[in-house]
């Protein structure tokens, strides 16, 4: 349990840099590993999901140096994994779980992996589907984890149409189609994060895109590259909300990722009236930049499917937001945050009304009467659910409480920010209470 920081009253101030982004520090290990060479990874995202990552290649063979934020990768190549002596602890990370399948296709070994509560109510068939048509054999628990990848070393090429739209999905079919004789063809149901795409070719591997139509070469030369990770944005969007929530603020956010398929939160912010602005960005495979954040005063806002790709993650805090904005916020097309770290329309629903918010949960959003103050109503507790990004939604709603607030199941926000609430301080100024 958790005392969060409330009665604050002076805004957010002052410039931090956030730490690296979760995905593309996933993404530097995997390609790290199956290239050959070293690679050099900095401002790699220590947390508990990137280390899953990490000490799953270990145990597949890879010789990986770490210290602080810096990773030192010895690649074996696509064919110089081995078979690992236990079975793989995904801990909670979906995306290790997912990527993980897809690449352990293409292996001459079966391989059982495993993973906590959470992670084991996800639904794995999204995956498992797609790489059966390649050649790959799988057992599983009713779709979900325990399984044991059966990996297939002649995989076919596949041509597949995701019918979900998900950056795991179609990383785990890009991972496997490496590992197929001949090209690929995968079709997104809408443009997702592209990481695993950009980090491909600069590897060496052979991508095209045409529209939501990707060509990927199996069987590439791979090389181990330098990776400098920018600071995630969906980290850096717990503080541009404070800073846009609490009056007063004025906070620079360095270096955070600015790739489109991930800057969703601040198109959203601006559509309801949100001040932010971009300096000094710059290109290297990801686009970053400052972000520079003022406290203002925001309206309501209609969230449609087209939208959620590029807010998935981000979509607990904008139902925050939409608490603390003027008329009523309709968020549909989201039934994918049914099956994350928990059912967060659910979880965001039942904390946020136990802080004063009048929502309706729909099947696939939620509808939002703002504004309405955060007062919480007759308890002095909310809860993370193990889900650190809700964990770290509710510090950002504590900020704006009277009165002493605690939270449960903190421990979760280690998965993506170990530093979270010591970064919040930073800002902040320390506890107001
Ligand atoms: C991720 C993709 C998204 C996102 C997750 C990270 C990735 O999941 O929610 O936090 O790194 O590919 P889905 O692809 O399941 O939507």
């Amino acid at each position: 349990m958790k005392a969060l920081s409330t009665n604050h009253q002076n805004g957010l101030h002052g410039v931090l840099q956030v730490p690296g982004d979760k995905s593309i520090s996933h993404r530097s290990i995997i390609f790290g590993a199956i290239s050959h060479g070293d690679t050099e990874v900095s401002h790699f995202l220590s947390s508990e999901d990137c280390m899953t990552t990490l000490h799953a290649f270990q145990a597949l063979g890879v010789s990986i140096e770490h210290s602080d934020d810096q990773v030192l990768v010895h690649g074996v190549g696509l064919k110089g994994l081995s078979q690992p002596r236990q079975p793989l602890n995904m801990g909670n990370s979906g995306t290790t779980t997912r990527l993980m399948i897809g690449l352990l296709s293409g292996q001459p070994f079966p391989t059982k992996l495993f993973g906590d509560q959470s992670l084991s109510r996800r639904p794995m068939k999204r995956v498992t589907t797609p790489l059966s048509q390649l050649g790959a054999g799988f057992s599983t628990t009713e779709g979900r984890l325990p399984i044991t990848v059966d990996g297939c070393p002649t995989l076919r090429p596949v041509n597949y149409h995701l019918p979900v739209a998900s950056a795991q999905v179609k990383s785990a079919l890009i991972l496997a189609a490496l590992q197929a004789d001949g090209w690929s063809t995968i079709i997104e149901k809408q443009q997702t994060r592209d990481h695993t795409e950009i980090m491909l070719n600069a590897f060496g591997g052979e991508i095209q895109k045409n529209g939501l139509i990707l060509q990927v070469k199996g069987h590439p030369q791979l090389s181990g590259q330098r990776v400098t990770v920018p600071g995630d944005m969906s980290s850096a969007a717990f503080f541009i909300a404070a800073a846009v929530l609490q009056p007063g603020s004025e906070i620079v956010l360095k270096h955070v990722g600015l790739n489109p398929t991930r800057t969703g939160f601040l198109r959203v912010l601006q559509r309801m009236g949100a001040t932010i602005a971009i300096e000094n960005q710059t290109m290297h495979g990801e686009f970053a930049g400052d972000v520079i954040v003022r406290s203002s005063a925001l309206h309501s806002v209609q969230i449609t499917s087209s939208d959620i790709p590029d807010i998935i993650d981000e979509l607990p805090l904008l139902a925050l937001m939409a608490t603390q904005a003027e008329g009523t916020t309709t968020i549909t097309g989201a039934e994918e945050l049914r099956v994350k770290e928990t059912d967060r329309i659910a979880v965001v629903t039942e904390e946020l009304r136990k802080l004063g918010a009048v929502i309706t949960e729909l099947p696939d959003g939620m509808i939002i009467k703002g504004r309405t103050p955060i007062v919480p109503q007759g308890t002095s507790c909310v809860d993370s659910h193990g889900d650190h990004r809700i964990g770290m939604m509710l510090a950002v709603a504590a900020l704006s409480v009277a009165g002493d607030l605690s939270l449960a199941n903190d421990a979760a926000i280690r998965i993506s920010y170990p530093d979270f609430f010591a970064d919040l301080d930073q800002l902040t100024g320390g506890f107001a209470r």
